[in-house]
């Protein structure tokens, strides 16, 4: 239980507030790349502030805050040129680095352009995402984790979701929800609807554990018919501090990004790269795909028949901002204890000047997270349960998607399996 103070700062993402302040110290994915490929500039809201970002023709990005230093206008509906992006509406011209290089309506002599700049971010693409930093420079890198840049054919389902991104985070330190969410509830809702959940889902939880690393907080648990063997204790999964939770198994390698767009809108991304371990043949993709999962039907009930459709469920149902004055936390729920003191040690790490947890500032070729290969002690077969039962279902992927699994199986069974996991 939180006091309603605790509660209020906890759940802050605004400039200026405690937890506004370590979290305008790491990099988000504020677009795909496609939609800046399809029209050069674009609005967007991230930690609630719009920002104006484009995409030079030379390739590069800028990201400013939406409102013009001039007179207010969007930045979001400027003109992209090859040295900056032009207001539309008197024609100043700001550059990559926020300077005003241009105002057109001003004599040449009075060096007025010289005191006016926009307060820039820095924005650069990775893995099919533009990624922007907002925060106070200089800029740490941008952590290049593993399964943004390994080889394998990606997909991204979304969905902008009603809810404070903190108890979205929260569930990823929660491994018993699983056996009861995306266990018996949806065994319930199979029997109503007409068909078969996942049976490894509703494996009860023997033990979970939790261990604070470099990047977050491991994951861990033993599920019965297992031991401390088993790949889901000896290596775990990552939530990655402060927005993600890296998951993943049976060649399937997934981050759960959880954008705080603003203090009550999520924008939940699940970022997936399909790449079995054995039997993989490169596929073709010029374009990665990104499609809406859906939230709630036309009723405005929630779609629950789909395993991130019961997580939305959940998360949102809490409230917009989940009130912890009169929650009743347990013991199982010491994974949520760890992460709220994590957070609140990044906000006195901030306040003391230092950079907080999971900031890198050196150049990286790739950041490899741990994460279970057998996850459930599923085998091969937790793919396939996860392109049927989960929002990859949604993906206009995914007959594709399936056919990597099945083809690289059969290579493999047929003992002409080229390569192995990377
Ligand atoms: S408002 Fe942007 S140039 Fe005038
Ligand atoms: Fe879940």
């Amino acid at each position: 239980m939180l006091t309603a103070e605790q509660n209020d700062e906890l759940t802050q993402v605004d400039a200026g507030t405690p937890m506004g302040e370590v979290l305008r110290r790491y990099w988000y994915p504020v677009a795909f790349t496609r939609e800046l490929a399809e029209f050069p500039v674009k609005r967007v809201e991230l930690l609630g502030e719009f920002f104006a970002l484009w995409r030079s023709p030379s390739g590069r990005y800028g990201i400013v805050p939406e409102a013009c230093p001039h007179r207010k206008a969007s930045l979001a509906y400027g003109v992209v040129e090859s040295d900056g992006l032009r207001c539309p509406y008197h024609g100043w011209v700001f550059d990559e680095a926020g300077a005003c290089v241009e105002q057109p309506a001003e004599r040449d002599d009075t060096r007025f352009g010289a005191r006016v700049s926009a307060q820039a971010g820095v924005a650069e693409e990775m893995g099919g995402l533009v990624w922007a930093y907002v925060g106070p420079g200089p800029a740490p890198r941008l952590p290049r984790f593993d399964t943004y840049v390994m080889e394998g054919f990606r997909d991204i389902g979304w969905a902008d979701l009603p809810c404070n991104y903190v108890q979205i985070m929260e569930n990823a330190v929660d491994p018993h929800h699983v056996e009861w969410l995306h266990g018996r509830y949806f065994q319930f809702i199979g029997r109503h609807e007409g068909f078969t959940s996942p049976a490894s889902f509703a494996k009860k939880h023997q033990k979970v554990g939790f261990t604070p690393f470099e990047w977050g907080i491991i994951k861990r648990r033993v599920l019965e018919g297992a031991s401390e063997d088993n790949d889901d204790w000896k290596v775990g999964h990552p939530l990655v501090f402060p927005y993600n939770m890296r998951v993943g198994g049976g060649g399937v390698h997934q981050m759960q990004i959880r954008v705080p767009i603003n203090r009550t809108t999520t924008r939940f991304m699940l970022y997936t790269v399909h790449r079995p371990d054995e039997g993989y043949e490169h596929v073709e993709q010029p374009v990665v795909p990104d499609y809406n999962i859906p939230v709630v039907d036309e009723k405005g009930r929630h779609v629950v028949n789909y395993v991130e459709g019961q997580d939305i469920m959940a998360w949102v149902t809490q409230g917009a901002i989940t009130d912890r004055t009169t929650e009743h936390l347990g013991r199982s729920d010491i994974g949520v204890a760890m992460l709220r003191k994590m957070f609140r040690e990044q906000m006195d790490r901030v306040a003391r000047g230092e950079d907080p947890l999971g900031t890198i500032r050196e150049e990286h070729e790739r950041i490899d997270l741990p994460c279970e290969k057998d996850k459930f002690h599923a085998g091969a077969q937790f793919a396939l349960d996860f392109c049927d039962m989960g929002s990859t279902r949604f993906s206009p992927m995914l007959d594709a998607i399936k056919k990597i699994h099945v083809s690289a199986a059969e290579r493999v069974a047929s003992g002409s399996a080229s390569g192995s996991g990377s």
